[in-house]
């Protein structure tokens, strides 16, 4: 096949270059220029309009908003309850999703057990596989207990024979694990470099609308935590999906950060197990580690992610730190916990400066809303103080600058989700406590506070 044009366009300004360069050109950033398929050239002398929109030609019918049909979208569920919770209902036809994660997290794991699933309802699947043989997916697939699966697996990593064979085929849905290993012969740089995964994805996601094939990309996460080509994907896809958790763990979070189809923020819950990925269909208390007595230093919180309540655990550890004392987070912001340490010692008193502070979500589940603020303080004066807090206990609630702690969304049942795993002494925000006269919350006692000292008071 000839081999197309290509040239290098600077990811920062859009400017062009003939040939690979260290700096740009034209605005003189760095390590910028990414290698594409230069657009046709011509263009622009029959068009007053600038260069590449002649090749497209002609014009195109309008249609007023209003006479649209309207139609929902029609969706197939997967089957995995867990994934289709995340993916808002199911695959979606001619929809793209893209699903992040480190590698050896379930990955292609949870992709063959939902092809799998769709290829038993009547959905034509096919997974394509670049990382692994046909006999190594066969493999996986048999200690899936799949031993009868009729999905359809291609071993390829060049782009044009994979679109070539997908459009012969038409399956319902194509996964291509991994879009990294994929590469486009117009492209001379080498799989995974931005260029290949932005080119690759590109077609992929054009072959999709035109089609009504839906298509799953794997991406691999890199160690600074962005899709490899950053996050030059996510915008292209209709759906994004991220792997979290700790590999050490047998859970796993699903987490949607985009959807087009559906709410973000939902997660799926999932257990890794002898025979692959099994949802967990009530997580509310999975994040918790086990004392048998308290200890100084963790507090649980109620967190809600996407409609469920889940209790977590946080974790701080506060020691002599040197003369430039450190300051860590697993699974919360670390910024967010600076804040909350110049919060701690100018309204409550409580002084770290000259300590190295640690804190971790238990089961490396990643905390983004801020209602965990008072946990994480609590938690930090528990350790600095050697004191456990009293058995039972749990505690949520937004904290501001000015020290007040704010109401958290959806108050009661965070309260009720606590309640019925047996915790007694809840600490939050005067907002989210029940009104005066209205039920309480059985068998839990709760302290309404308004200002951070008031809470360490208690
Ligand atoms: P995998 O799906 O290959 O990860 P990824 O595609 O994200 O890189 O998952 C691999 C891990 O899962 C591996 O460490 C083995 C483990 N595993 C199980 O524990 N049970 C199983 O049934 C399977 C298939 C894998
Ligand atoms: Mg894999």
């Amino acid at each position: 096949m000839a081999k197309e044009k290509t040239n290098y366009v600077c990811t920062e300004c859009g400017g062009t270059s003939a040939k690979w360069l260290g700096k740009c050109p034209s605005c003189g950033a760095w390590n910028t220029l990414v290698e594409q398929v230069a657009p046709p050239a011509g263009g622009a002398a029959n068009n007053r309009f600038g260069t590449q929109f002649a090749a497209l030609g002609g014009t195109a019918d309008l249609a007023v908003l209003s006479e649209i049909e309207a139609s929902d979208v029609d969706r197939t569920p997967t089957g995995i309850d867990e994934l289709d919770r995340v993916l808002g209902g199911g695959i979606v036809p001619g929809g793209v999703t893209l699903i992040g994660g480190d590698p050896g997290i379930g990955k292609s794991t949870l992709l063959l057990q939902a092809v799998d699933a769709l290829q038993r309802q009547g959905q034509n699947a096919l997974y394509v596989s670049g990382e692994e043989s046909g006999a190594q997916v066969a493999l996986r697939s048999r200690r899936l207990g799949l031993e009868r699966s009729q999905v359809q697996v291609l071993p390829e990593i060049q782009l044009e024979k994979i679109i070539a064979t997908l459009d012969a085929h038409r399956p319902a849905i194509a996964v291509i694990d991994s879009i990294q290993t994929v590469y486009s012969d117009q492209l001379t740089s080498a799989p995974g470099s931005v260029a290949q995964v932005r080119e690759c994805a590109a077609h992929l996601t054009r072959f999709a609308k035109a089609s009504g094939t839906a298509i799953v990309l794997v991406g691999h996460v890199t160690k600074e935590g962005a899709l490899a080509g950053p996050r030059v994907l996510e915008h292209m896809v209709d759906t994004v999906l991220y792997f979290e958790g700790d590999t050490h763990s047998s859970f796993r979070l699903v987490r949607a950060i985009k959807n087009r189809f559906g709410a973000v923020n939902e997660i799926g819950v999932f257990a890794m197990t002898e025979r692959g990925l099994k949802g967990v269909s009530n997580p509310s208390a999975i994040f918790l580690s086990q004392h048998t007595e308290p200890v100084p230093g963790s507090v649980v919180m109620v967190t809600l992610e996407g409609t469920r309540p889940m209790l977590v655990e946080i974790q701080a550890l506060v020691d002599n730190g040197g003369p430039s004392p450190r300051r860590l987070s697993v699974g919360l912001d670390r910024d967010r916990l600076a804040m909350l340490l110049a919060v701690l010692h100018r309204h409550a008193g409580v002084a770290c400066m000259d300590q190295d502070v640690f804190v971790n979500a238990v089961g490396g589940v990643r905390i983004t809303e801020p209602a965990a603020d008072l946990a994480v303080m609590l938690s930090i004066t528990s350790s600095l103080r050697g004191k456990p807090l009293p058995k039972g206990f749990i505690a949520f609630g937004e904290v501001g600058l000015a020290g007040e702690v704010r109401p958290a969304p959806r108050g009661q049942e965070r309260l009720k989700e606590a309640a019925k795993l047996g915790f007694s002494v809840a600490v939050v925000p005067k907002a989210n406590a029940p009104k005066k006269g209205s039920k309480e919350i059985e068998g839990l006692t709760i302290h309404a506070v308004e200002r951070v000292e008031e809470a360490l008071d208690i």
